[in-house]
C-alpha cells in the first residue's frame, strides 16, 4: 500500500527534494524547504469543462490567429506598458512589495472602464474596506463586482455565472485550492492555483490578473515561480516614502519589456505622471551649488531628474560615502577617477549623493550629471540654470557616447534647456529645429575647464 507521499520544497524557488536540505542547491537559499502533500496523482483536478478536447498537430501556415481587440484598461499608462491593452486570454502578474499600491491600482483599473463588467476578488481585504478605499479613488464603474473569497474553485464557480470581462485576484498568496493539501502562499498552492487560473482564462478569454507581494530581497514564495507560467509580468516599484512609482514590465508575450509608466500617490489614488521631466526637476528661485540635471532614459523613455550633491570636509577619520537612488559603488569609482584624473582631492571628504524625487537609476548616462553635481558641491560654485548632461565617464577619465541621445535631446530641448554636455565621440543625428546647444567634452579635465573656467 503506497502511503501518503509527501515531498519537500524550496519556497523561494520551487525546487523539489525527498528530504529536508538546509541550504537549497537550486538557488542557494538558506532554510527555504518546506514539507508539502503530493497531490493525488490523477493529475490536476479538472475545474473548467471542456479543457479535455482533442488537440491535433496543425502546420504553421494553416493557422489564422483570430485578431481579437485588445481590451483597453482605462489607464493609459498601464495601455502603453501593456502594449496597447489586455489581450483577451491573457494573465499578467502585477508583482511589488506590500503598500506600494497595487490593490489600488487594480481598483482603479475596476473602476476606469465604464461598462465592463470586473470581477475583483479579494483575500485580503472585506468588501467595506475595499468600499471605502473606491470612494476615495476617482473613477465609476456600474458594473465592478466584488468577491471577498480565497477558495479557488468557489472564485472559478463565482465568474463562470458571472461572466466578466476582466478578473482580478487580490493577492494569489491568498488563495488557496481545496485539491491541495499545503497552506496558502506555498509554492505548490500558487503555482498550481496559477496553472489553473491560466487555464480558465486560455479557455474563456478573459484576461485574469493575478497580484503578487514580494518582499524587500524579493524571496518570499509566490511571484519568482510565477513568472514562468504568466503572459505578463508588471512590476510596480517605489519607495513607500516617496509619491512616485514606476510601473515596469519585465516579461510581456504580447508587446516590448521597454516601456515604464510613472504614477503618483496622492490622497485620491494613483495619477498618471505625463511629463515626469517636470515633477523630478526641482524649481529653485535661486542658484544652487551640487545640482547638475542629467538626461536620462529609463526603459525607452527619456526624461530629466536633478542629482544633488553634498561634499563637505570629513569630521571623522574615515569620510563617508552615501548614495541615495544610485550605486554607491559606482559613486565611489566616480570620485576616485575625479581624484586621479582631475587632481580633486576627495579622499579626505564626506559625500553625499541624492537623486531627487526617491527613484532609482541605473542609466550609466547619468554619470556626467553625479561628477559635475559633485565638483559643483565642492567649488561651491553653482552650475548653470539650464545645463543638462547626458555622458558615461569611463576609468581613464574619457567621456563616453551613451545610447539614445537623440531622444535625451529632444527631452532637454522640449525642458526648455540652452545647453546639453554630452561626449565628444557621440553621434549626433541631425535633428532639425533644436534650440538647445550641444557641447561636447572628452576628458574629465574638459568638462571641469567647461563648467568652472
Ligand atoms: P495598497 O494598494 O494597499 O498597497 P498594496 O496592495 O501594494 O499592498 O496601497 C498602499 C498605500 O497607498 C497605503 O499605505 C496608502 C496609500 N494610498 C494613498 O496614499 N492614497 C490613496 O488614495 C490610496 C487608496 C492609498
Ligand atoms: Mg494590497
Amino acid at each position: 500500500m503506497p502511503k501518503n507521499k509527501t515531498v519537500w520544497v524550496c519556497q523561494n524557488c520551487g525546487a523539489e527534494s525527498a528530504k529536508w536540505i538546509g541550504r537549497c542547491p537550486s538557488c542557494g537559499q538558506w532554510n527555504t524547504y518546506q514539507e508539502e502533500k503530493i497531490p493525488p496523482s490523477s493529475g490536476t483536478p479538472s475545474i473548467i469543462s471542456g479543457q479535455d478536447e482533442k488537440r491535433k498537430p496543425q502546420l504553421l501556415s494553416s493557422i489564422t490567429p483570430d485578431e481579437k481587440p485588445r481590451l483597453s484598461s482605462g489607464i493609459n499608462e498601464l495601455d502603453r506598458i501593456l502594449g496597447g491593452g489586455m489581450v483577451p486570454g491573457s494573465l499578467i502578474l502585477l508583482g511589488g512589495e506590500p503598500g506600494v499600491g497595487k490593490s489600488t491600482l487594480a481598483l482603479q483599473l475596476a473602476l476606469a472602464s465604464p461598462g465592463k463588467k470586473v470581477l475583483y476578488v479579494s483575500g485580503e481585504e472585506s468588501a467595506e474596506q475595499i468600499s471605502l478605499r473606491a470612494g476615495r479613488l476617482r473613477g465609476d464603474n456600474p458594473g465592478c463586482y466584488i468577491l471577498c473569497e480565497t477558495n479557488l474553485e468557489n472564485i472559478t464557480a463565482h465568474a463562470g455565472t458571472l461572466n466578466p470581462d476582466v478578473i482580478i485576484i487580490d493577492s494569489i498568496q491568498t488563495i488557496t485550492s481545496s485539491m491541495l493539501e499545503s497552506s496558502a502562499g506555498s509554492v505548490s498552492q500558487v503555482r498550481e492555483n496559477a496553472a489553473m487560473l491560466l487555464k480558465y482564462s486560455k479557455i474563456t478569454g478573459v484576461p485574469v490578473i493575478l497580484i503578487g507581494h514580494i518582499t524587500k530581497d524579493g524571496t518570499l514564495a509566490g511571484p519568482k515561480v510565477l513568472e514562468h507560467i504568466v503572459d505578463v509580468v508588471l512590476y510596480f516599484e517605489g519607495e513607500s516614502n516617496y509619491i512616485y512609482r514606476v510601473l515596469r514590465s519585465v516579461k510581456n508575450r504580447f508587446g516590448s519589456t521597454s516601456e515604464i509608466g510613472i504614477f503618483e500617490m496622492t490622497g485620491s489614488g494613483l495619477k498618471e505622471v505625463a511629463n515626469p521631466s517636470a515633477l523630478f526637476i526641482n524649481q529653485h528661485d535661486e542658484m544652487l551649488s551640487g545640482i547638475a540635471i542629467a538626461a536620462t532614459i529609463d526603459g525607452i523613455r527619456p526624461f530629466l531628474i536633478e542629482t544633488q550633491a553634498l561634499v563637505s570636509s570629513a569630521v571623522y577619520g574615515t569620510p563617508q560615502r552615501s548614495s541615495t537612488g544610485f550605486d554607491i559603488r559606482r559613486l565611489n569609482m566616480l570620485l576616485a577617477i575625479l581624484e586621479k584624473r582631475a587632481g580633486f582631492r576627495l579622499a579626505m571628504k564626506d559625500v553625499f549623493l541624492n537623486i531627487a524625487g526617491g527613484i532609482k537609476v541605473s542609466d550609466p548616462a547619468i554619470d556626467l550629471a553625479i561628477i559635475s553635481s559633485v565638483l559643483s558641491s565642492n567649488l561651491d560654485i553653482p552650475l548653470g540654470k539650464k545645463t543638462c548632461f547626458a555622458g558615461e565617464a569611463g576609468l581613464s577619465g574619457e567621456i563616453r557616447p551613451v545610447s539614445g541621445i537623440e531622444q535625451r535631446i529632444r527631452e532637454a530641448d522640449k525642458m526648455g534647456f540652452e545647453n546639453i554636455v554630452v561626449s565628444r565621440f557621440q553621434k549626433v543625428p541631425d535633428i532639425k529645429n533644436l534650440k538647445i546647444g550641444i557641447v561636447t567634452t572628452g576628458k574629465v579635465e574638459q568638462l571641469v575647464r567647461y563648467l568652472f573656467a
